[in-house]
C-alpha cells in the first residue's frame, strides 16, 4: 500500500496517577474517532495510544502509597485498558514509557544527539512546575514571588519550586529560526488554524536551551554515559511517538518509513508548546520529518470549573458508560463540545442530547420504518425502477449531505459535521411524515415500497457516515437493514446511488430514552417531594429510614489544615470528598489536634448542612468527631481507606 494511503493517529501518553477521567477520555475519543473515519474512508490506520510513566509527579504520587513507581503506575494499566474497551477505543498499540524498547530508543537518541553537539552539560537554575512537568521560564514569572513564596505557574496556576541542578541541555536555540520558518510554510500544521499565532509568539520572543535531565529524580531513564542524570520526562515522553512505529530499532525499518510521520497528534490545549515547539525541534535535530498536524482541542470543565482530582469534580467514564451506554458518549462530545472551545460538561445536556437526537431523531425513524414493512410483510426491499420527485430530492440531500460531512470532517470540525447530518435526519424524518406510507400501504404498494426504500438508503448513508462516531449502535443500524457493513470498501459516492437491496429486520430499540422522572434537572422536584412528605411524619416518634439518609454522610480526605488567627478553637480544613467536591470545614478541635495531625487522614463529615460563618470564614459542612472518657474529641474515621466522597450507610 503506498504511503499516501496511510494514516498514523496519536494520543498523548496519559500521566498514570490515577484511572482515565472524562478529559483523558475525550482526548482518546476523538483521536479513535478520526483513525475509524479514516478506515472508512479506506486508507490503513495506525492508532497509537498510552502512558507517560516517568517523571517526578508520578513519583512523588507513589510514594504517597508508599508502592514503588515501577508497581505504582503497574497498578493502573488495567483500568485504562479496561475504560479504552469499554468505549470501543480500537487502538494498534498502547505504549508505556517503561517498556524496554522505547527506553532503548531513548537512550540511543540522546546518545545522537550527543554525537551531534546538539546536548551540552551546564547547570539549571529555576522554577519547576511538577504537575506540568514543566520548566518555568523567567519571562514567564509575572511578578516578584513574596518573599520565601514559589510562584504560580503560569500553565495551571498551581505552585512551582526551585530547581538547582547540574544537568544537560538541548540547543533548542538553535532551532529558533528553523521552527519560525516551518510555521510559516506550513500554517495548517494547527487545527484549529487559530493555536498558532500564540506558538509563534513564544518563539519570535526567543527560545533558550532546554533542560533535558534531571539528577534531583532518580525514576526516569538513566542518561546514557551519565547515569546520574535521567531525562527531563518530556524528552522521554515525546519520543513514544516514533519508538512505538519502530524507530531506531533496526528490524522494524519498515514498519517506521511506513508510518512516520504521524499524520496527527490530538493533543489538549495545555500541551501544545511541548509538541509544537520542542517536539518539532527534537525531530529536526534527529533529521526526521515533521508530524503532519497537530489537532488541538479545549477542555471539559464541569461546573465551569477545571476537572481536577483535588477539586473533587473528577466524572468517571465507568459510571457514565453504565448509566447512559458508550457510543451516545462518544456522540455527546462530539456534537456538543466544539473543538477550538472548552466546554461544560453537563449531564442535563447529554440526556437530552439522548432523548431528542438519538431517541427520537434517528432511533424511532429507524424503528417506525421496520415496524410499518413487517407489518405489511415486506422484509425484503428491492430498489424501485424509478423514483417520485420528493425522493428525488431526498436523494439530493443525502448526496449533499455525504459531500459537506467529509469537509468538515476532514477540517475536524466534528460538531459542524454532526449537526450537517442532522439536518439531513430531520429532513428524512419529515420526507417520511408527509408522504404518509401507513395510507400508501393500502393505496399504491410501488409508492410505499419507494418510500420505505428511499428511507432505507438515507438511513444507510447515516449510518456509514455516524459509525465512526458510534461504531456499536450503527452495527445495529446496518444490521437492522441487512446491509454488510464492508470498512472502507466503497467509495462514499456509492451513498447517493440509490440501487441497494435492503433486508429489514427488527432489533431492540436503537437508543432509550432517559425516562422524565430520572432526568438530572427532575432531580431537585423529586427531593422537594419528599421534603414535604418528611413534615407530615414529623409527629411520629421513631425517625425513618428516609430520614437517616437526608443526612448526607461522606468520607473525606483532609488536605489542609490551618490554625485561624484569633481563634483558640477552631481549625480551618480544606477537604476532598471525591465526586461530591472540595469542602472548607471548620471543626473546634484545636486544643485536641495540632493541624499536622490532621493532614492526609480521612474523616467523616456531614456534607449537607447549610453553610455558616464563623471568625468571617464560611464552613461548608460538619467534621464528626467523639468525646472519650477523658473529654477529648476523637476524629471518628475509617478502619481503612476508602474512596473520597464514599458515604456512611
Ligand atoms: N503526559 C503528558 C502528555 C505527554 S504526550 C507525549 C500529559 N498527560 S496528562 O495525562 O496530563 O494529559 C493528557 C491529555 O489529557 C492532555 O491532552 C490534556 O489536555 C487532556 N486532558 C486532561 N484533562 C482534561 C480535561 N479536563 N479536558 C480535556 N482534556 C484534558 O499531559
Amino acid at each position: 500500500m503506498s504511503k499516501k494511503n496511510k494514516f498514523y493517529v496519536t494520543t498523548p501518553i496519559y500521566y498514570v496517577t490515577a484511572a482515565p477521567h472524562l478529559g483523558t477520555l475525550y482526548s482518546t475519543v476523538l483521536a479513535d474517532v478520526v483513525s475509524r473515519w479514516n478506515k472508512v474512508l479506506g486508507k490503513k490506520t495506525f492508532f497509537l495510544t498510552g502512558t507517560d510513566e516517568h517523571g517526578q509527579k508520578i513519583a512523588q504520587a507513589a510514594q504517597k502509597t508508599g508502592k514503588t513507581p515501577k508497581e505504582f503506575v503497574d497498578s493502573f494499566i488495567d483500568a485504562y485498558k479496561d475504560v479504552w474497551k469499554t468505549y470501543n477505543i480500537r487502538y494498534n498499540h498502547f505504549i508505556r514509557t517503561t517498556d524496554t524498547a522505547h527506553v532503548a530508543v531513548v537512550q540511543n537518541w540522546i546518545k545522537m544527539l550527543q554525537d551531534k553537539g546538539d546536548i551540552y552539560k551546564s547547570s539549571y537554575e529555576g522554577w519547576y512546575c511538577t504537575p506540568d512537568e514543566a520548566f518555568v521560564l523567567e519571562k514567564e514569572v509575572e511578578e516578584k514571588p513574596q518573599e520565601g513564596k514559589a510562584p504560580a505557574c503560569p500553565q495551571c496556576g498551581r505552585e512551582t519550586t526551585w530547581v538547582s541542578e547540574e544537568c544537560y541541555f538541548f540547543k533548542l536555540s538553535k532551532y529558533q529560526d528553523k521552527l519560525l520558518e516551518f510555521y510559516k510554510n506550513n500554517p495548517d500544521f494547527f487545527a484549529p488554524k487559530e493555536r498558532m499565532q500564540e506558538v509563534v509568539n513564544f518563539v519570535k520572543s526567543g527560545l533558550k536551551d532546554l533542560s533535558i535531565s534531571r539528577t534531583t529524580i532518580s525514576w526516569g531513564i538513566p542518561f546514557p554515559g551519565d547515569e546520574k542524570h535521567v531525562a527531563y520526562v518530556w524528552a522521554d515522553a515525546l519520543n513514544n511517538y516514533i519508538s512505538a512505529v519502530g524507530y531506531g530499532q533496526a528490524d522494524k525499518k519498515d514498519e517506521f518509513d511506513f508510518w512516520w510521520p504521524a499524520d496527527l497528534h490530538v493533543i489538549g490545549k495545555d500541551i501544545v508548546r511541548f509538541h509544537a515547539v520542542y517536539w518539532p525541534a527534537f525531530l529536526m535535530a534527529s533529521g526526521l520529518e515533521l508530524p503532519k498536524k497537530l489537532l488541538v482541542h479545549g477542555w471539559i470543565t464541569v461546573d465551569k470549573q477545571k476537572m481536577s482530582k483535588s477539586l473533587g469534580n473528577v466524572i468517571d467514564p465507568v459510571v457514565l458508560a453504565e448509566k447512559y451506554g458508550t457510543d451516545p458518549l462518544r456522540y455527546y462530545f462530539l456534537r456538543q463540545l466544539a473543538i477550538n472551545q472548552d466546554g461544560d460538561f453537563s449531564f442535563k445536556e447529554l440526556e437530552q442530547r439522548i432523548n431528542s437526537d438519538l431517541a427520537n431523531d434517528l432511533g424511532n425513524l429507524l424503528n417506525r420504518m421496520v415496524t410499518l414493512a413487517q407489518k405489511h410483510n415486506v422484509e425484503n426491499l428491492q430498489a424501485p425502477q424509478s423514483w417520485s420527485d420528493a425522493a428525488q430530492a431526498l436523494q439530493k440531500e443525502c448526496e449533499l449531505t455525504v459531500k459537506d460531512f467529509q469537509k468538515h470532517m476532514s477540517g475536524y470540525s466534528f460538531h459542524m459535521a454532526l449537526a450537517v447530518l442532522w439536518k439531513f435526519i430531520n429532513k428524512i424524518n419529515a420526507f417520511f411524515h408527509a408522504q404518509e406510507p401507513w395510507k400508501l400501504a393500502k393505496q399504491d404498494k410501488d409508492l410505499f415500497i419507494q418510500v420505505l426504500s428511499a428511507t432505507a438508503h438515507s438511513l444507510n448513508a447515516v449510518a456509514t457516515l455516524l459509525w465512526s462516531v458510534m461504531p456499536t449502535k450503527m452495527d445495529d443500524l446496518f444490521e437492522s437493514l441487512g446491509v454488510n457493513f464492508e470498512l472502507g470498501k466503497k467509495s462514499l459516492d456509492t451513498l447517493f446511488v440509490w440501487d441497494k437491496q435492503f433486508t429489514l429486520k427488527k432489533i431492540e430499540t436503537l437508543f432509550k430514552k432517559i425516562e422524565q422522572e430520572k432526568m438530572a434537572e427532575q432531580k431537585p422536584k423529586v427531593e422537594e417531594k419528599k421534603v414535604e412528605k418528611k413534615v407530615e411524619e414529623k409527629k411520629d416518634q421513631y425517625i425513618k429510614i428516609d430520614d437517616v439518609v437526608k443526612v448526607q454522610l461522606a468520607v473525606g480526605t483532609i488536605e489542609q489544615a490551618e490554625e485561624i488567627e484569633g481563634s483558640d478553637k477552631l481549625l480551618k480544613l480544606r477537604v476532598n470528598c471525591g465526586d461530591l467536591g472540595m469542602r472548607q470545614v471548620l471543626a473546634g478541635v484545636k486544643k485536641f489536634y495540632k493541624s499536622e495531625e490532621l493532614i492526609g487522614k480521612q474523616g467523616t463529615f456531614v456534607l449537607n448542612l447549610k453553610p455558616r460563618k464563623m471568625m468571617g470564614i464560611e464552613s461548608q459542612g460538619m467534621m464528626l468527631f467523639v468525646q472519650d472518657q477523658d473529654g477529648k474529641l476523637q476524629m471518628v474515621t475509617v478502619a481503612g481507606p476508602v474512596a473520597n466522597g464514599a458515604p456512611l450507610r
